[in-house]
């Protein structure tokens, strides 16, 4: 049997071409759901540049609901404004970058930061900032909305969005794996779920990467046997 033995490595300094070896057709090393560098070339390479799941629109069915999501590392609000649109918008604040919501899920037409007061509609759009002319004449409320992500969609009720400007158009046969996405035929494309209300979320904290999370849960889904070392 081949030992692959693992210096250890500082925070951030791991190189990609070790870790090839991390991966075997019967083990995965640990240090693939514990290295920082790795999670962070994850959320990069994985969440960063395609469609990821953000909410059911039947978690926020009336005008003015909302609820907070991750977009891999960047906590998010999603709502429906009061015309019925879904939007999604950073739930950090574009002055200082403090909390906007600490609300997990509610109803509410805008969002006020607590820091410095400024408002926020349900679009995202700033309105409102409590002295306003203290911050110079350079200063331009226009250039200062919560940030958006670069393409938010829906498909049957599943509400994604992306980071990516040139991820390809959601839905559509190259924008997500063929195994998860072919119309008629794949899980979500044989999903008839716009009218399925969503009771609630599952959710767990683990101390971990997310990949190790998500391989321990479809490990004991499916009763199968992970082995690390
Ligand atoms: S950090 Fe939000 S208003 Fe200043």
């Amino acid at each position: 049997m081949k030992v692959i033995h693992i210096a250890a490595v500082p925070a951030g300094e791991s190189a990609a071409d070790e870790w090839d070896d991390l991966v075997q057709p019967d083990r995965v090393h640990r240090r693939v759901y514990t290295d920082p560098a790795i999670f962070a070339r994850e959320m990069d390479h994985v969440y960063a540049a395609s469609w990821v799941y953000l909410a059911h629109e039947s978690e926020i069915p009336e005008p003015n609901d909302f609820r907070q999501a991750w977009l891999g590392t960047r906590e998010v609000i999603v709502t429906r404004d009061e015309e019925g649109q879904i939007r999604v918008f950073s739930n950090r604040c574009s002055h200082r970058g403090a909390t906007v919501c600490r609300e997990h899920q509610g109803n509410a037409a805008n969002f006020t930061c607590p820091y410095h007061g400024w408002r926020f509609d349900n679009r995202g759009q700033l309105f409102g900032i409590p002295g306003k002319n203290a911050y110079g004449p350079a200063f331009k409320a226009r250039d200062m909305h919560l940030a958006r992500p670069a393409q938010v969609a829906s498909y049957k009720g599943f509400i994604f969005a992306t980071l990516n400007s040139e991820a390809p158009p959601w839905p559509s046969t190259s924008a997500m794996p063929h195994a998860i996405w072919t119309p008629g035929s794949s899980t979500m494309g044989a999903l008839r779920t716009s009218s399925w209300p969503a009771l609630s979320a599952f959710a767990s904290a683990a101390t971990g990467n997310w990949s190790g999370t998500t391989r321990a849960t479809a490990t004991t889904c499916r009763s199968r046997t992970s082995r690390c070392w």
